[in-house]
């Protein structure tokens, strides 16, 4: 055992060696030298988890985490994780597989200690994208390395853009509603809603016109039924404004009052993500999906694992906290905007 331990130290001191003596500009962006052997350098691996992997939210950011692995030549593993089973199966694989660090956005936000401490035991190094996560007395884990929306303030853009919308179709505010559907359990969804709430407030919107529905499951399927529950309950409301955590919360929301005959002169849907109504914003009739604040799924693929890349290569330590934020997109400028930012060819 001790022979090997000196063997390996004096591998790595020989390799720090000509790390120093070797390393300049050019080397920092070049892949590894090729081993002595003549095979192929191993290329750095990171591992991409995600909660959601069917929502093109979380697709785009694997598109971006591909591009920055692409750029600086390493790999990328995309797993699924879709509970906490998967998240723990997955960081064991990934160390199986020799990768050295993932980005994560977990399917359950108290998974948290769990979540840090393996990595920590299988010395990956860990970034969270877009959902922080929590530890020990529900406080945010602002140790661990994140990067997200700025959730509050694009939810607030949202209200500011439902209102002014309202008020230029001349809406009565007696005859209109605010259907807000929630996720609280989840803080950045929490912090969307309540923007948007206090940005409605904030333009002279009645707070007894505005109503939470709370969606079980963050798809549209679980919005589709909480919105229904609410429309079943106010069934004198004329006109909808409606929001929630993300453009699947809206657009569930907009199907269920299409389900109750409402038409898009009397629904405005304002989303979150900008990722997951593309297909919405093409019908060539509009729908009550009025738009969406996009945020650059891509970008925060891209910006995580090489940020993840750099720190384990170089041991460049990222930002312990990253904010995103937004831009409004409708009908008339998405496809502009999309391509700019790349989420369209
Ligand atoms: C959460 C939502 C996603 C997306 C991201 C953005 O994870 O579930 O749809 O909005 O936040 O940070």
């Amino acid at each position: 055992m001790k022979t090997r331990s000196r063997l390996l130290l004096s591998l790595f001191a020989s390799i720090g060696l000509s790390l120093l003596m070797g390393c300049g500009k050019k080397s920092e962006s070049s892949a590894p030298a090729p081993a002595a052997s003549g095979a192929a350098p191993a290329k750095i691996k990171i591992g991409f988890l995600v909660k959601q992997p069917e929502e093109p939210w979380f697709q785009f950011e694997w598109k971006g985490a591909e591009a920055a692995g692409a750029k600086n030549g390493f790999e990328v593993i995309k797993l699924g994780v879709t509970d906490g089973e998967k998240v723990m199966a997955a960081i064991d694989n990934l160390t199986t597989v020799g990768a050295k660090g993932f980005v994560i956005c977990t399917p359950d936000v108290r998974l948290g200690p769990a979540i840090a401490n393996k990595a920590k035991q299988n010395g990956l190094k860990l970034i969270t994208v877009d959902d922080q996560l929590v530890g020990a007395g529900g406080k945010f884990m602002s140790e661990v390395h994140y990067l997200g929306m700025s959730a509050t303030k694009i939810g607030e853009s949202v209200g500011t853009a439902l209102a002014g919308e309202m008020k230029r179709r001349g809406w009565a505010a007696n005859e209109t509603g605010v259907c807000v559907i929630t996720f609280e359990e989840l803080d950045t969804a929490r912090a969307r809603t309540d923007g948007a709430i206090s940005a409605l407030k904030a333009a002279g919107y009645a707070a007894e016109r505005i109503f939470k529905a709370p969606q079980k499951t963050t798809d549209i399927p679980g919005s589709f039924d909480a919105a229904n529950i609410l429309l079943t309950q106010k069934g004198d409301v004329k006109h909808w404004l409606i929001c929630g955590l993300n453009d699947n919360a809206v657009l569930g929301a907009v199907r269920a009052t299409e389900g109750r005959g409402f038409t898009a002169d009397h629904v405005i849907g304002i989303g979150i993500n900008g990722t997951d109504c593309i297909d919405e914003l093409r019908k060539s009739k509009p729908t009550g999906f009025y738009g969406s604040m996009l945020v650059s799924a891509p970008q925060e693929g891209f910006n995580t694992s090489e940020m993840l890349f750099k720190w384990i290569k170089d041991g460049v330590e990222p930002p312990l906290d990253t904010r995103t934020v937004g831009i409004f997109i409708t009908r008339e400028n998405f496809e502009a905007v999309l391509k700019k930012e790349g989420i369209i060819p």
